[in-house]
């Protein structure tokens, strides 16, 4: 017997009874979105592979060792799956000049790829919610996208979320920063491993990102960045703590949060639970002023953050969360050849009052009809015999209501089925 094939090695397939999980957060994300005045754009999964090595940085993990990359067997040209989303949207932002006339707030969602070790939380293929803004330099930008999270998280009936902020200041500034780094670390190069040593003259700035339980000791004790900070910098900061804190909004400052891409300045944040164990950044994200310049476009300042959906989507599930999605209304039972014939027609008509029909396919006499009706957790079972059918008449009967098991059925004609059973839902819903 030949072996199943199986799906590649974190990429999971979302199966019903978790999908419904993840249609119920779409749908309060895109009115959570609209609330805010973002607007959707849809973007390719494969881009150029420069675009994302110039745009997160030559020297981080995420472009040594996680990205997709192929070449396109029919041209040579070097591609990617793309790892983010902040770096195709602003490579569209340039191509379509988005930004040339008025500031763009966008959004996106989809799969990102990322070959990392697989675990809880972490997959290699994921999907993100991704929010960006263009053409906002002030701090109230940086300050709205965070109570943003905050109100998404109260919309999905999520607490424990914690905020972490920092500031990265500008480039200028992490270059004297850089400097102080390279001594520091210059210092412990026997203790360094393979990946620190390499980046040490390169991005030493990593070396603060490294998982490395071994380096932690020696990262909490490495020179800060605060020293370095100017005053602009630093009002901007203050700027975004004061929106913060007038919204009672409480927050962490974590001098130690650098971000895992190259192209941040100032504001830094991340959201943090400590109910999915090691994966615990649910949202994540910054200023990135400088990153449309660097992509070849106008210099524009630009905000933004990402979300990992099968985190969040986690995370309410251990939290209780029901999906309060609508549920099948009608299952519609039929057996006879008028009955057959009738029956596609009345399922047809309650969808179209708003009814959900669950019809019937196939074969199988009324009892075992009647049990997949059951079972559907519909409602109501229309069920419709020949000689319903040759009266223009359907059975109708009530399965459930409020919970409890019904029993009585009534003959009702086929043109008021939908009215009776509006009328129940009335009735159930007052009593
Ligand atoms: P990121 O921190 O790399 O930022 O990813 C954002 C979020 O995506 C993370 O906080 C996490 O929830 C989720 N995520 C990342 N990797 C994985 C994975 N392997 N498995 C599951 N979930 C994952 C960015 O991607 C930036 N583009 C965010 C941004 C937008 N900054 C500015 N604009």
């Amino acid at each position: 017997m030949s072996q199943h094939i199986q799906s590649v090695r974190g990429m999971n397939d979302i199966l019903p009874g978790e999908a419904e999980f993840w249609d119920v957060f779409e749908e309060t994300v895109r009115s959570w979105l609209k609330s805010y005045g973002y607007r959707p754009i849809r973007l390719p999964i494969v881009e150029p592979t420069p675009l994302f090595k110039r745009a997160i940085g030559e020297v981080t993990d995420i472009v040594e060792k996680e990205m997709y990359s192929f070449v396109d067997s029919l041209n040579g040209e070097p591609l990617t799956l793309r790892p983010e989303g902040t770096a195709g949207c602003v490579r569209a932002l340039i191509q379509h000049k988005l930004a040339a006339q008025q500031p763009q707030r966008l959004y996106y969602q989809g799969q990102m790829f990322r070959h990392e070790r697989p675990q809880k939380g972490r997959y290699r293929q994921f999907n993100q919610v991704g929010v960006e803004s263009f053409g906002f330099s002030g701090p109230d930008i940086d300050a709205e996208q965070i109570l943003m999270g905050a109100r998404l998280w109260a919309d999905l009936g999520l607490d424990g979320i914690k905020l972490q902020l920092n500031t990265l200041g500008q480039p200028e500034e992490r270059a004297n920063h850089r400097a102080e780094l390279i001594a520091y670390f210059e210092k412990y190069a026997d203790v360094l491993d393979e990946d620190a040593r390499r980046r040490l003259y390169t991005n030493p700035l990593r070396i603060l990102d490294s998982k490395n339980p071994a380096l932690q000791e020696l990262i909490v004790m490495a020179p800060l960045l605060t020293n370095h900070l100017g005053s602009d910098s630093m009002a901007h900061f203050e700027g975004v703590q004061q929106v913060l804190r007038d919204a009672g909004q409480p927050f962490e400052i974590n001098r130690r949060l650098v971000r895992g891409l190259d192209y941040y300045n100032l504001t830094v944040f991340e959201w943090v639970t400590d109910r999915l164990g090691a994966q615990g950044t649910v949202c994540a994200g910054g200023r990135y002023d400088g990153l449309v310049e660097q992509l070849g476009g106008k210099s524009t300042p630009a905000c933004g953050f990402a979300m990992g959906v099968e985190r969040l989507v986690a995370l309410i599930r251990e939290s209780g969360g029901e999906p309060a999605l609508e549920g099948i209304d009608v299952y519609l039972v039929h057996q006879g050849e008028a009955a057959s014939r009738l029956a596609p027609r009345v399922a047809e008509g309650l969808r179209d009052q708003g009814i959900n029909v669950l019809f019937h396919c196939g074969d199988g006499g009324f009892k075992s009809q009647m049990k997949k009706a059951d079972a559907s957790g519909a409602a109501f079972a229309v069920i419709i015999g020949d000689d319903e059918a040759n009266a223009g008449q359907v059975m109708l009967k009530p399965l459930r209501a409020n919970g409890e098991v019904q029993n009585e059925q009534r003959r009702v004609g086929v043109d008021s089925i939908a009215d009776e059973i509006m009328n129940s839902f009335l009735d159930w819903e007052e009593a």
